[in-house]
């Protein structure tokens, strides 16, 4: 993933509609990040991660804290890039073909409000400039429609 995918990304957001915003950048994401069967949202909602506004197969509605890739990543306010979700204590499998993931927790003044997902059919899929890429894009989202 590059420089323009981010700079799109903060073309996209210039959307005032959080979920037409969103929408749209999950489908940039999966075009941009070739190998992957899904990239999604989940947010923070009474006590739990819900599904938001994503591409791929029907996912997990509902996500615990604390639990998981994404509860994780959540729960310590850290970007998670697993290689092999196989072997991640607790990983919860939405799509059986998913192999990789990243998630990258959105935060606002210190507090976590939800993650971004990326699921790959690919073992050690997200590469060192994709994490800082999405780092960026997390960033961007997280400027742009903060917890509500
Ligand atoms: N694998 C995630 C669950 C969400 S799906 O990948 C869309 C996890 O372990 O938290």
């Amino acid at each position: 993933m590059n420089d323009l995918t981010v700079r799109q990304c903060a073309e996209i957001l210039k959307e005032e509609d959080k979920l037409a915003a969103l929408c749209n950048l999950t489908a940039l994401l999966k075009e941009a990040l070739p190998d992957t069967n899904w990239v999604g949202f989940y947010f923070y909602k009474n006590g739990e991660l819900v599904l938001g506004p994503f591409q791929g197969k029907v996912a997990c509605t509902h996500l615990k804290l604390g639990k998981g890739v994404c509860g994780t990543a959540f729960e310590n306010r850290q970007l998670l890039n697993v290689r092999n979700v196989h072997e991640f204590p607790g990983h919860i499998a939405c799509d059986s073909a998913s192999n990789s993931e990243i998630v990258v927790p959105l935060i606002h003044q210190n507090r976590a409000f939800g993650v971004l997902d990326i699921d790959s059919p690919s073992f050690d899929r997200f590469s060192l400039e994709d994490e800082e890429r999405l780092l960026e894009v997390a960033k961007l989202v997280s400027e742009r429609f903060t917890a509500q």
